[in-house]
């Protein structure tokens, strides 16, 4: 760990004069202007935030740390006997910018192993909570249940230099990090497996640890590492990852700023779509009595849903323009792995079907899927079957981006957020319908 943390220190100081630089000299130079549909609008494309973990392109999708997902894919250190890298080497990407070793990876795999066990207290938070409770709110009570942990804390009441913010910043994060999968896998046996918790497997990387945890045999090692690592950035301004920064932004603690990033992840505009998403193709497949429907059945399907005034969950996104390539990553993976599992064939039709629909339709700025259109589809493959979980298993995913941003953030010395906001009246003036 040593090695990833240098590494770190090494790329924060070299970095740091850049944005000094940029503050300092040309802090006044305009970057764009803003107006009246964005400020009512949910500040749409307004550019306020900077990362340089990830870049969402409207019309090629996410690239992480400048490279597309199957380079990504194609270039991380690979679990031995598996298709899909370690997590852990991708984490140091987000951090560092660079690919790692295979012996930088078995570093961090080494690290979250030592730093993975569960506080009892945790478990007590999570055991008194009625078992109907949504495991998004079991999740965020148990990270924030273990913010009197945070060594954050306990420098910055000891008095600490605000360079070296990072540093406790990553040893919090890297702890939460270790223990999300445990919590997310406690949280599954605890609630859909009758209280059958499994212990932790020691000689296993955080994928197969995850599938371990979890119950499932192969090839779920795999599909937990695929969709840890996809769903781990987007940039920084979609709910989650801004709920996590706009928190850390006042110097809350990750264990603050990782609840909230999940209380935001549990809305049905964002990472709770991938449940609504399987709810509705199961809604379809009952109609249609399990039958694999013609083409002009499953368009009547969707415009039936679009006239009773529901959105097509999975489809559309605030800021992409194309398909999302984290659709295309896991749809290829069914396509290698599942290609006659019914549910996917639904969605497979759903693909051809709903885009010329939305168009046709002409309100959806972006009538492609996205991540969520495709992700229940393989879970349920594998048999975890209750939906209210997927959003769990986006979170462990979307800590290790948000946290790696935070870290930076801390390091570059980003200051509090403090957009401004403005009245009604004032809009109003500024449209010139009011003095
Ligand atoms: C993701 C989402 C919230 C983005 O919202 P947005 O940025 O406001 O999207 P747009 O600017 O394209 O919206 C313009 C109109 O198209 C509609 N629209 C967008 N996506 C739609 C969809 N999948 N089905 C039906 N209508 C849709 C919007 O509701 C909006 O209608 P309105 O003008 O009547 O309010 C939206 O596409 C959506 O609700 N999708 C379904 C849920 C989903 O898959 N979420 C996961 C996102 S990763």
């Amino acid at each position: 760990m040593a090695k990833l943390k240098e590494k770190l220190r090494e790329k924060i100081e070299a970095w740091r004069p850049r944005t000094a630089r940029l503050v300092k000299e040309f802090g006044e130079v305009k970057v764009g202007e803003v107006n009246i549909g964005q400020v009512i609008g949910g500040a749409r494309d307004v550019k306020c935030l900077v990362t340089d973990i990830s870049y969402l392109d409207p019309n090629e999708g996410i690239r992480f740390r400048g490279m597309t997902i199957p380079e990504v894919m194609e270039k991380l250190p690979k679990v031995p006997g598996s298709e899909m890298p370690f997590v852990e080497g991708h984490l140091w990407f987000l951090l560092t910018g660079d690919i790692p070793t295979m012996e930088d990876t078995m570093d961090v795999v080494a690290e979250f192993k030592q730093r993975q066990q569960i506080p009892q207290y945790a478990i007590d938070v999570l055991r008194a909570m009625p078992r109907d409770t949504h495991p998004m709110t079991m999740l965020s009570a148990a990270v924030v249940a273990m913010q009197r942990e945070s060594i954050y804390v306990q420098r910055y009441n000891a008095g600490m230099h605000r360079n070296d913010y990072w540093d406790p910043t990553f040893e919090d994060s890297m702890n939460l990090l270790a223990k999300m999968p445990c919590i997310a896998a406690y949280i599954f046996r605890m609630k859909y497996r009758g209280d059958t918790i499994i212990p932790p497997n020691p000689d296993l990387d955080m994928g197969g640890n995850f599938a371990h945890m979890m119950g499932v045999p192969k090839p779920y090692d795999d599909v937990s590492r695929l969709y840890f690592i996809l769903h781990s950035d987007h940039e920084s301004g979609n709910v989650s990852a801004h709920a996590g920064h706009l928190i850390a932004s006042a110097l809350s603690d990750v264990y603050y700023a990782v609840s909230g990033l999940i209380n935001g992840l549990a809305g049905p505009l964002h990472g709770l779509a991938n449940q609504e998403v399987l709810r509705w193709i199961q809604g379809v497949m009952e109609k249609m009595g399990g039958k694999i429907p013609s083409d002009e059945e499953m368009r009547k399907f969707v415009w039936d849903t679009l006239k009773s005034g529901q959105v097509i969950p999975g489809y559309g996104h605030a800021v992409l323009r194309k398909t999302d390539p984290r659709y295309m990553a896991q749809r290829e993976f069914c396509l290698k792995h599942m290609p006659e599992d019914p549910i996917f064939k639904y969605t497979d039709m759903l693909f051809r079907i709903v885009p010329p629909v939305l168009l046709e339709q002409g309100k959806a700025k972006d009538p492609w899927p996205n991540v969520d259109a495709q992700s229940g589809v393989i879970q349920w493959h594998y048999g975890v079957t209750e939906y209210d979980f997927y959003t769990v298993l986006f979170a462990v995913g979307r800590a290790l981006g948000v946290t790696a941003n935070i870290i930076w953030d801390r390091g570059l010395g980003y200051p509090i957020e403090r957009p401004k906001s403005v009245t009604t009246d004032m809009l109003e003036a500024v449209a010139g319908i009011k003095k």
